[in-house]
C-alpha cells in the first residue's frame, strides 16, 4: 500500500470548516456535479435510496433566511432583534449551501430508519471527501430549526421526510489547528 498517494493524505485531511470561514468561489457546476455523484456512490441497504439534497440558490437565502426568524420566533417568543438578525445571517454564509433530507417513507423492503441515517451518512462523507479532493472546503451545520414548520414548508418536506443537516461548500479562507483525533485503539476491540 503506497500510503504517499496524495488521495490518502487528502482523506485524512478532511476537516470541518464553518460556513463564515467558507468564501466563493463556490464549486463550480460540475464540481458540483462530482460531488453529488459521490453521493450516489452510498451503500444503500435494499436500494431505496432514502435521502436527497436540497440547494438553496443565492436567490433564496432570503426566504431560508425568513424561514430562520420564524422558526426563532417560534420557540423563543422573547428572542430579541441581534439574535434574529443572527439566525437570519446564517442563510447567507457558504457560497453552495443544501439541505440534506432524510426519507423515511415506509418501503417494500423494511429498511430501518437507522440503517437509512447511515446511507445518507455516507453519501454525505463521500460528499465531504469529493469536495477536499476538488479542494474545496465543507462545513456541516444542524441545529434547532431544521425542522421547524417554516423550514419544513420552504423545503417542501414531505410528512415522512427530515431535515438532518445542511451542507456547505467553498473556498477555506482562513483554516484553524487541527483537532485532535480520536485514537484507533479506544475505539477498535475485539471479541
Ligand atoms: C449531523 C452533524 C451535524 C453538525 N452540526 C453542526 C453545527 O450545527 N454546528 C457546527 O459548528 N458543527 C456541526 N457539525 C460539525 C461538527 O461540529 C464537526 O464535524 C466536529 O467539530 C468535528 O470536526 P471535524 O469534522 O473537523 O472532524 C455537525 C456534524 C454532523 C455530523
Amino acid at each position: 500500500m503506497d500510503t504517499r498517494n496524495p488521495l490518502f493524505a487528502l482523506m485524512v485531511e478532511r476537516s470541518n470548516t464553518a460556513p463564515k470561514r467558507l468564501v466563493a468561489p463556490g464549486p463550480t457546476h460540475e464540481q458540483l456535479q462530482l460531488i453529488f455523484s459521490a453521493a450516489a456512490q452510498a451503500p444503500d441497504h435494499g436500494r431505496i435510496r432514502p435521502w436527497r439534497f436540497v440547494l438553496v440558490p443565492s436567490h433564496k437565502r432570503e426566504d431560508l433566511g425568513q424561514a430562520f426568524v420564524q422558526a426563532l420566533q417560534m420557540r423563543d417568543i422573547q428572542a430579541g432583534p441581534a439574535q434574529l438578525q443572527a439566525a437570519y445571517e446564517k442563510a447567507f454564509r457558504a457560497p453552495c449551501l443544501m439541505l440534506a433530507v432524510l426519507d423515511k417513507a415506509p418501503t417494500q423492503a423494511e429498511i430501518e430508519t437507522s440503517e437509512r441515517l447511515i446511507s445518507l451518512g455516507c453519501a454525505v462523507q463521500n460528499m465531504l471527501l469529493m469536495a477536499q479532493t476538488l479542494r474545496l472546503g465543507s462545513g456541516i451545520t444542524s441545529g434547532k430549526a431544521m425542522n421547524a414548520p417554516s423550514l419544513r414548508s420552504l423545503f417542501q418536506l414531505t410528512e415522512h421526510e427530515q431535515g438532518v443537516c445542511f451542507l456547505n461548500f467553498g473556498t477555506v479562507s482562513t483554516t484553524k489547528p487541527a483537532r485532535s483525533r480520536p485514537v484507533v485503539e479506544e475505539f477498535v476491540s475485539s471479541l
